[in-house]
This record gives structure tokens, sequence and C-alpha cells, in this order.
């Protein structure tokens, strides 16, 4: 086993709040225990095409409360060929690293499982993803900034649902999970929260407005996850009109809004135990996990499980809206 002396860091696939506390800890952690560090441009793709820049403590300084990431991110296509990861992999001998940490999601994750494969070179990753649909971890880095980003928006909403009567249909990020959609459906009262990991039942959606009107509710606010089976909120709402009915119907998308901003104290925490932990891991010879937080303790998942396991959204969630509504 080769003795670890220098090591790189990338950020991947979507951007998340706290990415940058992440690399700031890995980089001062990793310093401190006399390692050199290269940060590498655009994830996987500046990996391909030798866009390596050397570390250093004040590389890193002020940026603990900024959003984004200072070594930009990207979805690299050529990394997905063997060819791409073999340039990669000459890439990191040719700068001399001995182990790469990696910040993203789950496709950052599938990809560095498959050159690990390839070419025995220890990884280890740490979870960057707004979305939460990491399984390995309680909660992703990013994820809790983001449900605070939409309960801000959800509250202006509703002062201007309230004052005219108003339905509104919020969409939000999760194209293939519901966990922002459900856990800020809780913060910030919503009428109903859809999520495509669960069938929308279009019918009952409808009988339920109908039953919020007749209560003489001033407002309903209806979260979507972008990823619901009847097409983000554009898509209900017009199921809803089908139905017919005198609701007077709003559609907001949140987008990309929920990608930026300053982290919060906790997405900040957990960034900064997290690039800790990561480092920790290398110089214990670990090689192919992700580094989680379960139960407020660190947890080494290897990529395998992170890659196979599906982690659902808790479903008993979703009957605490609708309590809490009526
Ligand atoms: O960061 C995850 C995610 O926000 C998904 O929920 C969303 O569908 C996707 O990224 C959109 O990302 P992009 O616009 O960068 O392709």
């Amino acid at each position: 086993m080769t003795k670890i002396k220098k090591i790189a860091v990338l950020t991947s696939g979507g951007d998340s709040p706290g990415m940058n506390a992440a690399i700031r800890a890995v980089v001062r952690k990793a310093l401190q225990e006399n390692l050199k560090v290269m940060g590498i441009l655009r994830g996987y793709e500046g990996l391909i095409n030798n866009d390596f820049i050397p570390m250093s403590s004040k590389t890193v300084g002020n940026i603990i409360q900024r959003g984004g990431t200072i070594l930009k991110t990207a979805r690299s296509e050529k990394f997905r060929t063997e060819e791409g990861r073999r340039i990669a992999y000459e890439n990191l001998l040719k700068n001399k690293c001995d182990a790469l940490i990696v910040i993203g999601g789950d496709g950052t994750f599938k990809g560095a499982r498959i050159f690990i494969e390839e070419h025995n070179f220890p990884i280890v990753g740490l979870p960057g993803t707004i979305d939460n649909d990491l399984y390995g971890t309680d909660m992703t880095i990013g994820f809790d900034t983001a449900l605070n980003t939409v309960i801000e928006a959800v509250d202006k909403i509703r002062d201007t649902a309230a004052s005219h009567e108003r339905i509104f249909f919020v969409e939000v990020m999760g194209r293939d999970a519901g966990f922002i959609a459900l856990r800020s459906g809780i913060a910030c009262g919503a009428e109903a929260v859809l999520v495509p990991e669960v069938e929308t039942d279009l019918k009952d959606l409808h009988n339920r407005l109908t039953n919020y009107m007749a209560k003489k509710k001033t407002s309903s606010i209806i979260l979507v996850a972008e990823g619901d089976d009847a097409g983000g909120a554009f898509g209900i709402k017009k199921e809803m009109e089908k139905f017919g009915g005198e609701f007077d119907m709003k559609v907001t998308v949140l987008g990309h809004i929920q990608r930026g901003g300053s982290p919060t104290a906790y997405d900040r925490y957990l960034a900064s135990r997290l690039g800790v932990a990561a480092v920790e891991a290398l110089l214990d010879d670990q090689r192919s996990i992700m580094v989680g937080m379960i139960n407020r303790t660190i947890a080494h998942v290897p990529f395998n499980q992170t890659i196979k396991h599906h982690k659902d959204i808790d479903r008993k969630m979703l009957n605490i809206v609708d309590i809490l509504n009526s």
C-alpha cells in the first residue's frame, strides 16, 4: 500500500450549498496531516483535461459561507468512456496524486466506483446534493439550505395566496426523489405534497381541494416535486382544470434558486465534519467509500452500497401533512 502524500479533490454533478465548506475542510485537514492537495476544476471533466490547481490554506479562505463551488462542477460524458477514465488516471499519476476525494451525488459515485475497479485508485466520496437521495447518510450537504430557501419562498407565496384566496401549485426540485417536497411541505404547512415515489391520485386531490374551499380555507399550497408522475406543477394544474370547478389556481416553479445561496449552519457543520472525516478515512486506507452521517455519527458506506440501495422517503410523513392541515 503506497503511503498517501498528495490528494486531489473535485466537485461533480449538480452543485449544492455547502460544497465550498466541504472543500475547505478537506484542504485544511489534509494540510494539517502534511499532505499536499490539488483541486480539480469542473469535476471529472477537469480530471480528463488536466485542470489541476494547487490548494493552500489561503485558497479556501473566506468560502465557508459561499454557495456554489469554487472548483466549478460539470456532468462529464467523457468520463463515462473507458478511454476518458484512462486519461483521467494518467493525469492523476502525472500530478503525483495518490488519492482522490469526490463531492457529489449518485452519478459521481457510480463514476468513482468504475474508476476504482479499473485503476485500483483510492477514492472517498462526500454526499453533495440538494436532493438528499443518497443511501448511507441522514442528510446530504445542501439539503438543509434548499429546504430553507423553499420555505422562505412559500411563506411569501402564502401571503398573496391568502389575500386572493387562491390555490398555488409550487414546484420544487427532485427529479427522482420527493425529499425536498415532503420535508419543506411539513415545514411550511402545505395542504398536500406530491412526490415521485407515490402515484398521484388526481380525483382524491381534487376532492381535497373542493373540501378545503368548502371549509373556507383562505389558501391552499400544494408542493409538487418536479418528478411527480402528473408532470410537475403545470401538469397537475391542467389535470385539476379537467375536473371543472371554480378554483383560482396558480403555478410557481422555484427552479434553480434552490441550488444557490449561503449554506445554513447545519450544512456548514455537516460539510466540515464530513470533509475532515474523508481525509481521515483515506489515511486509514479506505479506498471505495462514501462518508456520511447517521444518527449524528460518522458512517463509512461502501460505494457499492450507496449505489445499490435506494433511499426511500418516510411515507409516514405524508400522513403528517394530512393531519396538520385539517
Ligand atoms: O441537484 C439535483 C437536481 O436539482 C435535481 O433535482 C434536478 O432535476 C437537477 O438537479 C437539475 O439539474 P441541472 O439543471 O443542473 O441539470
